[in-house]
C-alpha cells in the first residue's frame, strides 16, 4: 500500500504513517524497517490498544485527509457489537473528511474455511495450542499441552469460524492459584473469526455511521478490501 501511495504516477504525498499495535517489540521492528525503506516518510509508531481511546502523535507536515488502514481481517475477530463500536471509533477518529480502508473476509464454501483453519501443515493447530504454552509461561499455568486438541469449524448460524481446544481427558489445571476442572470432550473457545457477505458488512458499517464507497474483491470473491467514509461525506 505504501508503494502505491509513495511511488509512480499516482503518488500522493503522505504527511506521516502512524502504525499502531499492542505488541511493542514487533511494532518497533516493523516501524524501523518501514522507515528504512521509505526515508522520506515520517513513521511515528504508537504502542496502544486500539479498542480503547489513545492519543496520536503530532504530525509535522500538514495533512489533508486522515485514512485509517485496518488490513488483514482483524475486524472479523470482533463480535458484531464490538466490531460496530470499533468502526464507530474509527469514524470519529478519521473525521468527516477522512476514510477507513479495511480488509473484510467474506463468507465462502465452509470446506475452504475448514482447510484454512485446520491446515494440513498444522500451522493453525500450533498457533491455537500456543495459547496454553503462553498461559503456562506468562500466567503461571500448568496446562499439559498434549492433553488438548485443536478443533475449528464454521458455525453458519453466526457466520463465524470458531476455534476450540478440546480436553482429551478428565483433568484439572492450575493457572496461578486458581484450579480449573475439565471433563473429557469439554472445550475452551479460543477465537471467533466472523465472515461477512458484502451486504452484511454494509449494514454493520452503516450502524457505525460509515458508508461503503468502494469494494475490491478477488475473482472468486473470497476476500474484500473496502473503502468507507463517514456518512454524509460527498
Ligand atoms: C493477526 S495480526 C494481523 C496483522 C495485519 N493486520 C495483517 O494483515 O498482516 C493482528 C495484529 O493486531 C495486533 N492487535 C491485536 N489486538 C490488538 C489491540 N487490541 N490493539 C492493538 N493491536 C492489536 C496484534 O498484535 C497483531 O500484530
Amino acid at each position: 500500500m505504501l508503494d502505491a501511495l509513495t511511488r509512480g504516477a499516482n503518488a500522493t504525498p503522505l504527511a506521516a504513517y502512524i502504525p499502531v499495535d499492542i505488541a511493542r517489540e514487533h511494532l518497533l521492528i516493523a516501524a524501523r524497517a518501514i522507515a528504512d525503506a521509505y526515508p522520506d516518510l515520517d513513521v511515528l509508531p504508537v504502542c496502544a490498544d486500539f479498542t480503547a481511546p489513545f492519543d496520536l502523535p503530532p504530525v509535522k507536515k500538514s495533512a489533508g485527509r486522515r485514512v485509517i488502514y485496518f488490513p488483514g481481517s482483524t475486524i472479523g475477530n470482533f463480535g458484531p457489537r464490538a466490531a460496530a463500536n470499533l468502526l464507530g471509533g474509527m469514524a470519529a477518529e478519521c473525521g468527516p473528511d477522512g476514510g477507513v480502508l479495511i480488509g473484510v473476509d467474506l463468507q465462502k464454501d465452509p470446506h475452504l474455511l475448514h482447510a484454512a483453519y485446520d491446515d494440513s501443515a498444522g500451522v493453525t493447530r500450533d498457533f491455537n495450542l500456543n495459547l496454553l504454552a503462553r498461559i503456562n509461561r506468562e500466567l503461571g499455568g500448568d496446562f499439559r499441552i498434549d492433553h488438548f486438541r485443536h478443533h475449528a469449524f464454521y458455525q453458519p448460524r453466526h457466520g463465524r469460524v470458531e476455534m476450540h481446544l478440546i480436553s482429551l481427558a478428565d483433568q484439572s489445571v492450575h493457572v496461578g492459584p486458581t484450579r480449573f476442572r475439565f471433563r473429557e470432550g469439554e472445550s475452551i473457545r479460543t477465537e471467533c473469526s466472523y465472515k461477512y457477505t458484502l451486504g452484511g458488512f454494509r449494514d454493520l458499517a452503516g450502524r457505525a455511521g460509515l458508508d461503503v464507497r468502494r469494494v475490491w474483491t478477488d475473482d472468486r470473491r473470497l476476500f474484500s478490501v473496502q473503502y468507507l467514509t463517514p456518512a454524509g461525506q460527498p
